[in-house]
């Protein structure tokens, strides 16, 4: 594996940034790659066949460019595709889904955990299958929130409205007394103030892109491939509106974004 090769790092759209955000954060002599499939977004109301269909094109262009590993930085795909990506590359693939499941596990004392995601993620019951993989003993509620990602790319991440559909969606955890909450979607970090406020204020929110750059930290290093100091880039592809994810994107990146290219992959 070459040390100084970038990694990988892709998902639905704009919200894998936050992953990016965090990778940066801590390895930040890393390149990054990252691909949003901004012409196909939403996945998370989509089948598991045409997650996974979407992102193997998405993997072989990333292979192309030589990654050295590749991070799913999409619940969605983590929770419906990883298992068969993982089976067809050779290279290390590592989804959001068991750091983010680890990290709660870690967190709770009351052995109750809530998980919030997107209709398919949830659906899938990915994250109960590896909390329990890893602790057969815990209670794990969980809660559908389709309308936390239009209203975090719409820029409404202060609005009464948005913390009004919060409150319906959290009450039952709330209610149900979880003490560990897994933001089990991209996007949620950008509301993190709004989530926590609805919930009682001991309980902890689980935050999967800093669990997942811990992970790929943890990796590279055991694969001796961290990069040597001098080659941080930060190369984007989109796959419509690259000027529309710039603009967005800095929300989610916490930086100005430039180098955003656009490409097709049928
Ligand atoms: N990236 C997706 C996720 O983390 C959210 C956006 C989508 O539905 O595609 O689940």
């Amino acid at each position: 594996m070459n040390r100084n090769a970038p990694i990988g790092v892709f998902d639905s759209g704009l919200g894998g940034l936050t992953v990016v955000h965090s990778i940066k954060q801590s390895l930040p002599n890393e390149s990054i790659i990252y691909f949003g499939d901004t012409a196909r977004v939403p996945y998370g109301a989509k089948s598991a066949k045409t997650v996974t269909h979407f992102s193997r094109q998405i993997i072989n262009f990333l292979i192309d460019r030589g990654v050295k590993m590749v991070v799913v930085a999409c619940n969605t795909v983590s929770a419906l595709a990883l298992t068969a990506l993982k089976k067809q590359n050779s290279i290390p693939i590592i989804g959001v889904i068991e750091p983010g499941a680890e990290a709660a596990v870690k967190l709770t004392r009351n052995n109750h955990i809530g998980v919030i995601g997107t209709t398919a993620t949830i659906q899938s019951d990915a994250y109960s299958t590896a909390l329990k993989n890893i602790k057969s003993n815990l209670m794990i509620s969980t809660a559908a929130c389709p309308l936390f990602v239009p209203l975090v790319e719409e820029g409404w991440t202060d609005e009464p409205v948005s913390l009004m559909i919060a409150e319906i969606y959290l009450k039952p955890l709330s209610d149900n007394g979880v003490d560990t909450v897994i933001l089990g979607c991209t996007h949620y970090p950008i509301i993190k103030t709004i989530i926590q406020s609805t919930l009682h204020s001991s309980v902890k929110l689980v935050d999967s892109a800093e669990a997942v750059s811990e992970k790929t930290a943890e990796i590279l290093s055991l694969k001796d491939a961290l990069s040597e100091p001098g080659h941080s880039d930060l190369t984007c592809y989109v796959t419509d509106l690259p000027q529309k994810f710039e603009e967005l994107g800095e929300r989610f990146l916490g930086e100005k974004l430039a180098n955003v290219a656009l490409v097709q992959l049928d």
